[in-house]
């Protein structure tokens, strides 16, 4: 394995479980010293421990703009600074229902999550970035961010917005050394499907070229790529991982 990450310090956002876990496993493997949050203390406890010793965890809540100025405070007093960020904390759609219908609590939360929480996340971390010269964000679209299915409108707004967001920002902070890229996976195995049928699993993996779903640490594997110093020129990009599933 290589060691693309000693001496850096990564956070990564929602590493309680899915392919939040598998990013803190996959940079904590490759020298990284890695702060994965969660809002949830077992599932996060769990995997930091399967981590290694280079893992930690902190309850942080990315829809909660003083506990992230808070874990942020933390980690650089901790550990000295931020070099990579891993804005993966992302909620699915609670309801498969027409846009009409969405209730909106259903609607901000989504927002909450998966578009404010990866605006909060930079705003606290790129200050710290711009003073020691430079980091790496990446933030977790979906091929929902380039295709809508029917009947998950929050969700599918939401990852246009992560991918739109990614832009901007790539824009503003390129001549401050600081890469902001997406990762936008296809259906991957991983609790997030907890409240998909038997059926729409079956459906789902028979639509794709490769005839199965990503695992979470391919999606890791990329994102390692695209946070590690071998990717000096890769910015403002947002990089399929689907199996060939958006080719055809
Ligand atoms: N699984 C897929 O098919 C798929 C496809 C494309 C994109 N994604 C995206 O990948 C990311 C991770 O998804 P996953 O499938 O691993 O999900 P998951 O549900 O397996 O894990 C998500 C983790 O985030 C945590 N989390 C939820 N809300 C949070 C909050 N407010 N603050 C902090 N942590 C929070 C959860 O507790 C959980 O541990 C999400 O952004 C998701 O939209 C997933």
């Amino acid at each position: 394995m290589n060691r693309r990450f000693e001496g850096k310090i990564a956070i990564v956002t929602g590493a309680g479980a899915g392919i939040g876990r598998a990013c803190m496993a996959r940079l904590a493997s490759e020298g990284a010293v890695v702060v994965g949050t969660d809002v949830k203390a077992d599932k996060l406890d769990a995997a930091v421990a399967a981590a290694g010793t280079d893992a930690h965890g902190l309850i942080c809540d990315v829809a909660d703009p003083a506990a992230i100025d808070a874990m942020v405070a933390e980690v650089v007093a901790r550990f000295g600074g931020v070099h990579v960020l891993v804005n993966n904390a992302g909620i699915g759609n609670p309801r498969r229902l027409r846009l009409h219908e969405q209730p909106l609590e259903d609607w901000d939360k989504v927002m909450g999550v998966n578009v404010r929480g990866v605006y909060l996340m930079q705003r606290a971390v790129i200050p710290h970035m711009l003073r020691q010269g430079g980091g790496s964000i990446v933030n977790m679209a979906s091929t929902g961010s380039f295709r809508a299915t029917a009947l998950s409108s929050p969700y599918i707004t939401s990852k246009g917005a992560v991918l739109m967001m990614t832009r901007a920002a790539a824009a503003e902070y390129a001549r401050d050394n600081i890469r902001i890229n997406a990762v936008c996976p296809g259906t991957t195995n991983t609790d997030i499907l907890a409240n998909s049928s038997a059926e729409m699993i079956e459906m789902l993996v028979a639509r794709s070229p490769q005839g199965r779903l990503c695992e979470p640490e391919e999606v890791a594997a990329l994102v390692a790529f695209l946070a590690s110093d071998e990717a000096p020129h890769i910015h403002g990009g947002a990089y399929l991982i689907d199996g060939g599933r958006s080719a055809i």
